[in-house]
């Protein structure tokens, strides 16, 4: 039985963790808070800052995990790196997750292997910003180096907006390294992820792409199959090819790119199962849960086949509430004998956190659904 040690254990480790689970396995789900999602179906968990380099290593000298698998891009990377040293195996490698950790390492990664992204550079001050905005383009998306689900992301068509998305940044950036990107804005299409599975022989496969769409730089709804040339979906399979070879490892990986028209920009890449991915769970013969736990157990990759076309839509909460809440509607929800609800068990809601997932065949009837699902204080 492999031991293996989730760094990080929200709603997608919570689903790793089942599918791990169906293999045989026995999880350690850590978290910086108790009860996450992950640690309601964890054989054990353990409660710590996984960016601390010494909490992070007493847990790994306390269960000698067989794997380490990380859920969340917020960890002491050097300290991964060590461990990989010391032959611990860490997924998807080591250097896929420091590479991945912050926004510059993949992007500057992504240039030196050709790859076509949106014009961007770096800023440390708003100075910088100011200028780097003038070399950029006339409109600009602006991000903290370090930050994720879209936190402290905003744009720009102005110096007055530029001077804003500074503040921005800084209020929704981790660490204590102000330093941000600014990215040309890419007038695209549509947006995709091409989830992209590396297994431990060096081979690759993929899922059919998923569309999706996002707000305040966050998802809010992902489909699949999606309308688009056989012609752009290979382009982004060499781009994903190029890239997921280059981090090295076995896992599946998210891969965001943008189209427009017939071009397509490489955007960012998470070397674990993505949140637009969780549309799998309904319109795949294998969620991209299963197929990462069956990538990192050095299995043999099935055939994936798209069995129905469907849609993920996201459940948010709009208050701040500390367990003393709750999802209303469901049974509603089902009057609908087509959908499907996953409820993350998340302990506090807060505004704009992600709740839970309707999985429906079309967007419209994952509408329907979610009007009727409300999530109130008590
Ligand atoms: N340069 C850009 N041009 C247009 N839209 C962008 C750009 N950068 C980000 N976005 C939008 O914001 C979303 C979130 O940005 P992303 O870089 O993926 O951050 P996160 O790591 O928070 O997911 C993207 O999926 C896209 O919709
Ligand atoms: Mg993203």
């Amino acid at each position: 039985m492999k031991k293996i040690l989730l760094l990080g254990s929200g709603e997608l480790g919570k689903e790793l963790t089942i599918s791990l689970q169906r293999l045989g396995c026995y999880i350690i789900a850590c978290d910086k808070y108790k009860n996450a999602p992950a640690m309601q179906v964890s054989q054990e968990y353990e409660v710590f800052d996984m960016l601390n380099p010494n909490d992070l290593k007493k847990v790994v000298a306390k269960y000698k995990p067989d794997l380490i698998v990380p859920e969340i891009e917020a960890i002491d990377t050097e300290g991964l790196i060590q461990f990989e040293k010391k032959g611990f195996k860490v997924i998807p490698s080591s250097r896929a997750v420091s590479m991945t950790m912050n926004r510059d390492k993949i992007r500057n990664r992504a240039k030196e292997l050709g790859i076509k992204t949106a014009r961007y550079g770096y800023a440390e001050s708003l100075n910088e910003l100011v200028d780097m905005y003038h070399n950029i383009s006339n409109k600009v998306a602006i991000k903290p180096v370090m930050s994720s689900s879209g936190k402290g992301q905003s744009y720009a068509s102005t110096v007055s907006d530029v001077k804003k998305a500074w503040t921005f940044a800084l209020l929704g950036m981790r660490g204590k390294k102000k330093k941000v990107i600014i990215e040309e804005f890419i007038d695209f299409d549509y947006e995709v992820t091409l989830l992209t599975i590396l297994d431990s022989k060096g081979n690759i496969h993929f899922c059919p792409p998923i569309g999706h769409i996002q707000k305040r730089g966050d998802y809010q709804h992902s489909w699949q199959p999606i309308r688009c040339k056989q012609s752009i979906i290979n382009k982004m399979k060499t781009i994903a090819r190029k890239i997921v070879k280059d981090l090295d490892g076995q896992g599946l990986f998210g891969i965001e790119f943008f189209v427009k028209k017939t071009e397509v920009f490489f955007s960012e890449l998470s070397p674990r199962p993505h949140d637009t991915g969780m549309v799998t769970m309904f319109t795949q013969n294998f969620s991209e849960f299963d197929l990462h736990a069956r990538a990192i157990l050095d299995f043999t990759i099935p055939k994936i086949e798209l069995c129905k076309k469907g849609v993920s839509q996201v459940i948010l909460a709009n208050k701040n509430a500390k367990g003393k809440f709750l999802i209303k509607g469901i049974e509603n929800a089902f009057q609908d004998k087509t959908i499907d609800i996953r409820i993350f068990g998340k302990p506090e809601t807060k505004p704009y956190r992600r709740m839970g997932v309707i999985l429906a065949s079309d967007l419209k009837k994952a509408k329907e659904a979610l009007s009727k699902i409300k999530i109130i204080n008590i």
